[in-house]
């Protein structure tokens, strides 16, 4: 890596910033960006090479069952769902070209706790998070409640351990997002103190 190129990693870590979710569309990554994508996601570190995550998937007329299945999950909660509510919760789960569905997939293990094997499906999505958007896409990673439906774990051939721990949503927006308010660095950073 050139100087440069270490600047422009530090100067896109430095402004990342989601997408919204309304302002995703067509177009998104083609197989080979996807391709790219995926790999990136996928290295991440992981406490025991346990791999605890896994994706899938959705997009093209994938993205019109998934619609389906996003309204029959809000049903299934709220029998009284308004139209209104149900088409403007397809619409939102459809309209960004490619959704990942990040899985998480803990693996027992002697010494390796469920909750760092948690922290690399979470790893995991961060860097798709930031490989897309420095590909040029928008992404967001959201859990909406459907993602916990007994719906969506059939439909994504879950096994009884398994979670979705997030959709990220990938395509193109026209306008950057303005930043949102930071955590200030004194309220999240100390120093241990010395003894002496
Ligand atoms: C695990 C996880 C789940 C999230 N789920 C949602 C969600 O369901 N709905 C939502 O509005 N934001 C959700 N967010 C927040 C957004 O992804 C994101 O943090 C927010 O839009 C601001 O992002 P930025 O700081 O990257 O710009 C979630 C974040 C994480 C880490």
């Amino acid at each position: 890596m050139t100087p440069d190129d270490r600047a422009a990693v530090l100067a896109f870590l430095a402004s990342r910033r989601s997408a919204s979710l309304s302002a995703l569309g067509p177009p998104g990554p083609d197989e080979p960006q996807i391709a790219r994508l995926m790999q990136i996601a996928a290295r991440v570190p992981d406490h025991g090479a346990l791999t605890p995550w896994r994706f899938v998937l959705v997009q093209g007329a994938a993205l019109k069952r998934f619609g389906d299945l996003v309204v029959s999950a809000i049903r299934l909660e709220q029998p009284h769902a308004s139209h209104d509510l149900l088409d403007e919760a397809r619409l939102r789960a459809t309209q960004a070209p490619l959704a990942v569905t990040a899985v998480f997939s803990p693996r027992p293990h002697a010494k390796i706790p469920e909750w760092e094997q948690l922290l690399s499906a979470g790893a995991a999505c961060m860097n798709l998070l930031s490989a897309a958007t420095a590909m040029g896409f928008g992404a967001v990673w959201l859990t909406p409640r459907y993602t916990r439906s007994p719906l969506m774990h059939d439909a994504f051939t879950l096994t009884h351990d398994e979670r979705i721990v997030g959709i990220i949503f990938i395509g193109s927006h026209s306008t950057p997002r303005e930043d949102r308010p930071r955590p200030a660095l004194e309220a999240v950073v100390t120093r241990l103190a010395s003894l002496a």
